[in-house]
């Protein structure tokens, strides 16, 4: 799927040829992830995976300066059935992991309020930019539901357990500076300032060897879930899928040549 007119709840923009700018695009509900954005979510990122828009790192982000994204589609859920509740809720699920699996590195550039479902988007990317007045909050139990988008397991790898429980069980929003304190954001900016700090590091990223970057995505990504033990002998696999690479002979020629590498992703 390289054809960005099937997304009609997504923006796509491609920023040199391997960044792609990624916008949840329906403002005007401050970009509510309905049903059918996140069949396209689902969709972009297993494409992604498998190779399409020769994509090396990916920022997403919400249009308008009010959200990054507001969460489930309170409108559309509004008189679903259980039946309807839980359909959804398989796209939703399938959604995140695309977004958690997808072998690419993935910023968040949370531009607003990152509020249920969009604080859970945020934590399922790799790692989160956000500007100054953005609001995080995983609001679903004042909903009479629960983070299902991968909440409960993505912000206690980021916050630690503690955190996690206080902001989940209150479901009390909080601010750019304390999720950055806390751990789920890397850094903020002026909002003004934050795109071209999240395309900026896209770029540098982009301009690495692509196997490279995405087999040590993939060495911390699984190592984690192991013993250190394991972790340890799973790099190592990893690490000598790069061997035989021409990147990897590239990188080395390029050093001693005291010039920049062109890496071509073989
Ligand atoms: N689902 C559907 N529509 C939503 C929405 C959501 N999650 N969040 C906002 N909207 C709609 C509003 O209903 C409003 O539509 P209207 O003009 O037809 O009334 C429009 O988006 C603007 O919302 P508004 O609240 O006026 O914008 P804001 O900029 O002042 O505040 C938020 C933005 C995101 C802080 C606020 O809308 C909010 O708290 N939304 C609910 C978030 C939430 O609880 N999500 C958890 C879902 S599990």
């Amino acid at each position: 799927m390289t054809d960005d007119s099937v997304f009609r709840m997504l923006q796509l923009r491609k920023i040199e040829p391997h960044v792609l700018i990624v916008t949840l695009a329906r403002e005007e509900v401050r970009n509510a992830l309905n049903t059918e954005m996140g069949r396209e979510l689902m969709a972009l990122f297993e494409s992604i995976a498998i190779g399409a828009w020769q994509t090396r790192c990916i920022v997403l982000t919400g249009a308008g300066d009010k959200a990054f994204c507001a969460g489930g589609d309170l409108k559309e859920r509004k008189g679903m059935t259980d039946a309807d509740w839980q359909l959804q809720h398989l796209v939703f699920e399938r959604m995140i992991r695309a977004i958690i699996d997808c072998p690419v590195p993935v910023i968040a550039a949370v531009n607003g309020a990152a509020f249920g479902g969009g604080c859970e988007i945020a934590g399922a990317c790799d790692f989160v930019y956000a500007a100054h007045d953005a609001r995080f909050a995983l609001s679903e139990v004042t909903l009479g539901i629960m983070p299902g988008g991968g909440g409960t397991q993505t912000l206690p790898r980021a916050t630690g357990e503690r955190r996690a429980k206080e902001l989940i069980l209150t479901g009390r929003s909080f601010s750019a500076a304390e999720a950055e304190a806390w751990g789920l954001v890397n850094a903020c900016f002026p909002r003004e300032a934050l795109m071209d700090a999240a395309l900026d590091v896209a770029t540098s990223i982009a301009h690495n060897a692509p196997i490279a970057v995405r087999q040590a995505k993939q060495s911390i990504h699984r190592g984690l879930q192991m013993s250190i033990s394991d972790g340890l002998a799973f790099e190592i696999e990893a690490y000598n899928r790069l061997v035989p690479t021409l990147d990897r002979r590239e990188g080395v020629l390029a050093f001693n040549e005291k010039r920049p590498p062109r890496f071509k992703g073989h």
